[in-house]
């Protein structure tokens, strides 16, 4: 058809008067099946245009279409560009163009071949669309599974999921009524790299075979666990002052050009990986928003397959409330090997605190205040001490309502071990040797004694009851 289109009428009016014989009597077995396809695809939107390729041989002089087991062929066309094969163009699809399509060749020498594969057309887009659902997320853990739900307000027969891209015919399911709509749930896993990708779903209906509604909103599938983990890490750290500039940087191994970037993610909060090019997130000047816990995932462009999530990092907003005190039990100076108590006091009627050493790479300490009442403090017991402790430690404390939001530091303690002197191991090796010569003595004496007169400690030994054999054997 093409330019050179017709009506399918007109076509089977022509066909009636040019080739009765060829198109009644289809002779099989003589030439080799031809194959047929559709382009670009077997599912076409209403109103768009496609065709239909049949391929058969170079000595093809005719191609003929069949549409539904029909014996009378839909369409004629001769080979194209003397090439072995022909298009039937469908200008614009509806619900009576979609239909199961046969094709046929002729060649003087062989006559007619059999008829292809059937080839079945589906016309989309003629029923609203169904809405595509993952339930518990559309962000899956490798080896996990998902459930996608498609449902309908419009009563629908038979649900198809499709995934972008895959291979394999559709999957599809009867369609039930739940909470007064269509629906199908399909089970998807256990999840690996191969489930990520873009589905939709459609249905079909009783007005029209072969008519399947517009497609579903797509629902992108991410499976995450497939690579190993990056490490995700804050600039200037993750104690932040309101107003400070922040960047969060995930570091992944080579080969990775994707990163995405999750905030407070839980089991109940569905999760969203939006992947940027950078690995360096910046969330410039931060406010109380900004606090909480933080993951990244590393991945490929385009493709749909994460790592595992970095471990999760908090971040904490510093200058809520008013600042806590600091002091140290018994006090800042400390001798090594001993233990020290940071007690951390507020003012203010709150249940956490935290003590941060300066420059420490950890996330701060934490300690939360079973007792409700009074004195709001905490004491962070610290050691036994080596020169490691040593430092400045600053405390904050916080609401356990808003666990990332703390109040302004303390005034900095500074923290100073001295080392054990020398003189001290002095003293403890001359009692520790006095000790060991006192029992040696002790050590003799019995030795000389038991030689002396065994009787007199085996007796002693057999009024308090011991067998005086083992006795001996144990002690001599
Ligand atoms: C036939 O071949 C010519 C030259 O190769 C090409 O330009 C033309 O598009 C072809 N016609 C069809 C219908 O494919
Ligand atoms: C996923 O489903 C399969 C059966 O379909 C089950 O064997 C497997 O344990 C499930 N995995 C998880 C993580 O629930
Ligand atoms: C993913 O799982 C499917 C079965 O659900 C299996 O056919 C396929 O080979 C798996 N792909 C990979 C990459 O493991
Ligand atoms: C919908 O599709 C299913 C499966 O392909 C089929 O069995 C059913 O007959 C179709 N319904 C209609 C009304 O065409
Ligand atoms: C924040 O810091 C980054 C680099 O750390 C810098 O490129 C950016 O311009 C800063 N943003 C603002 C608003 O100062
Ligand atoms: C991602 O892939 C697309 C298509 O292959 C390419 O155009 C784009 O440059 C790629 N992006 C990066 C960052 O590699
Ligand atoms: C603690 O802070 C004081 C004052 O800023 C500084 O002089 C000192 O070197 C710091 N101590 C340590 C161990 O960093």
């Amino acid at each position: 058809m093409g330019d050179r289109a017709r009506t399918p009428t007109l076509t089977a009016l022509l066909c009636l008067g040019l080739c009765r014989g060829p198109c009644d009597q289809v002779q099989a077995g003589a030439a080799p099946k031809p194959s047929i396809w559709a382009d670009p695809g077997p599912m076409v939107s209403r109103g768009s245009p496609m065709t239909i390729w049949c391929q058969g041989s170079l000595q093809a002089d005719v191609y003929h279409l069949y549409k539904d087991r029909v014996s009378k062929p839909l369409d004629t066309e001769a080979p194209q560009n003397s090439s072995k094969k022909a298009g039937f163009s469908i200008e614009s699809m509806s619900t009576h163009t979609a239909g199961v399509y046969q094709c046929a060749y002729h060649s003087r020498r062989k006559g007619w071949s059999e008829r292809s594969d059937p080839l079945l057309l589906v016309v989309t887009g003629v029923y609203p669309a169904p809405s595509l659902s993952a339930h518990p997320s559309h962000v899956v853990t490798s080896g996990g599974n998902v459930s996608l739900s498609c449902s309908s307000e419009v009563t629908g027969d038979t649900f198809y999921l499709l995934k972008e891209g895959g291979a394999g015919p559709p999957r599809q399911m009867q369609s039930r009524t739940f909470r007064g709509r269509w629906q199908a749930v399909f089970s998807v896993g256990p999840m690996n790299a191969s489930h990520g990708g873009t589905y939709r779903c459609y249905y079909n209906s009783s007005s029209y075979p072969h008519t399947w509604s517009y497609p579903s909103n797509p629902l992108h599938l991410e499976v995450t666990g497939v690579y190993r983990e990056p490490s995700l890490s804050a600039q200037p750290g993750s104690l932040v002052f309101s107003g400070d500039n922040l960047t969060l940087q995930c570091r992944s191994g080579a080969g990775f050009d994707r990163f995405a970037l999750t905030k407070d993610e839980g089991l109940t909060s569905p999760q969203h990986l939006h992947g940027q090019h950078s690995p360096y997130f910046p969330l410039g000047h931060v406010s109380h928003t900004h606090g909480g816990q933080y993951r990244c995932y590393s991945g490929h462009n385009l493709s749909h397959a994460w790592s595992a999530p970095s471990d999760p990092l908090d971040i904490l907003i510093v200058g809520m409330y008013e600042k806590p005190s600091i002091s140290a039990q018994p006090g800042p100076s400390v001798s090594w090997g001993e233990k020290v108590i940071l007690q951390c006091r507020s003012e203010i009627s709150l249940d956490r605190f935290h003590l941060s050493k300066e420059g420490s790479p950890a996330a701060p300490q934490l300690l939360r205040l079973q007792d409700a009442a009074a004195p709001f403090q905490a004491s962070f017991t610290i050691g036994p001490v080596t020169s490691n402790h040593e430092g400045n430690y600053t405390c904050y404390s916080s609401d356990s309502t808003f666990p990332y939001l703390l109040s302004l530091p303390s005034d900095t303690l500074e923290l100073l071990v001295s080392a054990p002197s020398p003189q001290d191991y002095t003293v403890e090796n001359l009692i520790r040797m006095g000790g060991a010569a006192l029992i040696l003595v002790v050590l003799g004496i019995l030795l000389f004694q038991a030689r002396d007169s065994p009787g007199r400690l085996e007796d002693a030994a057999r009024s308090r009851g011991y067998d005086p054999t083992s006795w001996r054997r144990k002690y001599i």
